[in-house]
């Protein structure tokens, strides 16, 4: 694991910007993992700029999302599918067929779960796979417990998780209690990881990612049976 402390989150961005953006110059037909969150919104923010100065050419490039809330109309402004195509999406040349987020709107979650398994490996698994972190530990949507499930599937979600998102609905009661999320095997099996931790309250999640050691309660940790991680944070989440 190669851990990266850079004074702030913008300093973070720059960073990580650059990381995605040599990626996909190097092979442009790069399947990315992608995250939502605020975090990684700094990131997609780099990226249009680099695409449109003409440094960044998306139009070979295939994207799979870590997650999305069950059960969600992916027109819905909340949905994580509305988020990929405002924040990223729609600002680049990528065609939309290229990229796929877990179907939060199936009577059939279950084989949607495995239809997304089996087309992250049709396209030759993920090169890159770009992660933010709650700040209980959760990756994707894989949130603290005795047991994970190890590949693409429904997952209910904390009720950390639930007060932590609902900032961005109109209260925690409309936040849904379910999700599909990548399970961290899928998110293992991506060739490279690159983690975004920013903020004062994601300072315990880097703490037990730092320790090097494996623990359920705490799924960062997970990203310790990968060899190539690169850890990008800031000063206040390493303080
Ligand atoms: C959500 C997402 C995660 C994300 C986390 C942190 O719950 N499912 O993939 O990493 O929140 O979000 P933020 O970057 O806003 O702190």
């Amino acid at each position: 694991m190669k851990i990266e402390v850079l004074k702030n989150y913008d300093a973070v961005m720059e960073r990580a910007t650059e990381i995605v953006a040599a990626q996909v110059r190097e092979k442009p037909n790069t399947v990315l993992g992608l995250p939502t969150g605020s975090t990684p919104i700094g990131l997609y923010n780099g990226l249009i700029r680099e695409y449109e100065a003409g440094k960044l050419d998306f139009y070979n490039v295939t994207t799979f999302n870590l997650d999305e809330y069950y059960p969600i109309d992916p027109r819905n402004s909340q949905s994580y599918r509305y988020f990929m195509n405002d924040h990223l999406f729609h600002h680049v040349n990528i065609p939309m067929t290229s990229t796929h987020v877990p179907n939060g709107n199936t009577s059939d979650p279950e084989a949607a779960c495995r239809e997304y398994e089996a087309a992250m490996k049709a396209a030759g698994g993920v090169d890159l796979q770009v992660l933010g972190v709650g700040r209980n530990g959760h990756i994707g949507f894989n949130e603290p417990a005795e047991e994970l499930v190890a590949d693409t599937h429904l997952t209910g979600l904390t009720a950390d998780t639930i007060d932590a998102n609902s900032r961005f609905f109109a209260s925690a009661d409309e936040v849904p209690k379910q999700a599909v999320t990548m399970g961290m095997a899928s998110i293992l099996r991506a060739k490279q990881i690159l983690i975004l931790i920013c903020g004062e309250d994601k300072k315990e999640a880097l703490k037990q990612l730092k320790k090097g050691n494996i623990n359920t309660q705490w799924p960062v940790t997970l990203l310790n049976l990968h060899d190539d991680v690169i850890v990008l944070c800031d000063e206040a989440a390493n303080a």
